[in-house]
């Protein structure tokens, strides 16, 4: 197989960081670019053989994973369907019966949309403006919470939103005093069966996922009686929906010594850098240099900002190597977060194939 001089190659594969901005952003998709060299630049095939996804560390709520062979619009696309297109639960109704708290009702109401629940969005269904709500596209909470007079002051934390599995309590009209209906009155939903019948709930109740976060404080004798309602969606239509408190990457570090540091120079290099890339080792010529923790290294550039060092040190970036994290806000865990967000990419490639045939 032809292969591509250095210099080229060099510029195809990674981006080289100098101290006034990076060059060779770019990345060369055209499959013909280098056919006059003999070489066949058509991914495909190589992505095939060189995609690897290696995972690094992975907690409850967080993963960091190398995904190694693919172009920055692809990991790009994940990083974006992660924040914005992978649905959540989130409350975006609430009936509020009483609230002589000073948080006003449109900031209580903010407050509670914004708290992570702890519950599979695969389980539910969108609610659109028409469907009313049900035990498939609705979770009911309630909160009521009071602070007794002569008392000191409370505060309401998430733990005690308390969820209702078989829906709304509140009546959606007053009952007609002289009416002898038994009937029970209508709510603001319209559950056919308890959520908690389902085996996926009755084992792992839903609730939110952080039963600490501060909700309102109230003084003595102040009273806040509510339900909440959540809902599907995704964050682009509001950032509550969004399963990820970031998703981000970076490019591979790569620090290369193009000459050899000894000595006095080799611990100055070894002091400059903040992320502990470097260390020295000792050789029959003398103390040198090494650089043999590339991937700390945050380009921050302090090793190259002294006159003359950036002809010692090249400082790149691997163009098809990406360290990805993804921090959950706890409604999937994290590894499942992605994998969703995959699937929601392959869905948008077969609706563009589909439109084209
Ligand atoms: Fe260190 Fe130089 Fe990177 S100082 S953090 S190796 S840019």
């Amino acid at each position: 197989m032809p292969k591509l001089p250095d210099h080229l190659e060099l510029k195809r594969t990674r981006v080289s960081c100098k101290l006034d901005a990076p060059n060779d952003t770019e990345s060369v998709l055209y499959s013909g670019a280098y056919a006059s060299l003999g070489v066949d630049n058509s991914s495909l095939e190589s992505f095939f053989k060189d995609f690897k996804v290696v995972i690094n560390r992975l907690t409850e709520d967080e993963i960091e994973f190398d995904m190694i062979g693919i172009d920055a619009a692809l990991a790009n696309a994940f990083r974006r369907i992660l924040i914005s297109e992978v649905p959540t639960m989130a409350i975006e109704k609430v009936l509020i019966a009483k609230n002589t708290s000073v948080v006003q009702d449109e900031v209580l109401s903010h407050r509670l949309g914004l708290i992570p629940l702890r519950v599979d969005p695969r389980l539910f269904s969108y609610k659109s403006e028409k469907d009313e709500p049900n035990e498939k596209n609705t979770i009911v909470f309630g909160l009521h919470a009071h602070c007794k007079r002569g008392g000191p002051r409370c505060t309401v934390k998430s733990e005690e939103l308390k969820w209702q599995p078989n829906g709304s309590m509140f009546a959606l009209e007053i009952e007609n005093k002289g009416s002898s209906s038994t009937t029970a009155p209508k709510t603001y939903t319209n559950f056919k069966s308890n959520q908690d019948m389902q085996p996926e709930f009755s084992e792992n109740p839903i609730h939110s996922k952080y039963p600490d976060i501060t909700i309102a404080r109230l003084g003595p004798g102040q009273e806040i009686e509510l339900e909440a309602h959540a809902v599907k969606g995704v964050g682009k239509e509001h950032a509550k929906w969004s399963p990820v408190a970031t998703a981000w990457y970076r490019m591979l570090p790569e620090v290369v010594l193009l000459k050899d540091v000894y000595d006095v120079d080799a611990e100055k290099l070894v002091k400059k850098c903040p992320a502990n890339v470097f260390d020295i080792e000792d050789t029959p010529t003398g103390r040198r240099a090494t650089a043999p923790r590339p991937r700390a290294c945050t380009l921050c550039m302090e090793c190259i900002r002294e006159e003359g060092w950036d002809e010692i040190l090249a400082l790149r970036r691997k163009k098809d190597h990406f360290i990805f994290t993804i921090e959950a806000t706890g409604a999937l865990p994290p590894e499942v977060l992605f994998t969703e967000a995959v699937k929601v990419l392959e869905d948008k490639c077969e609706r563009i194939i589909t439109e084209l045939s």
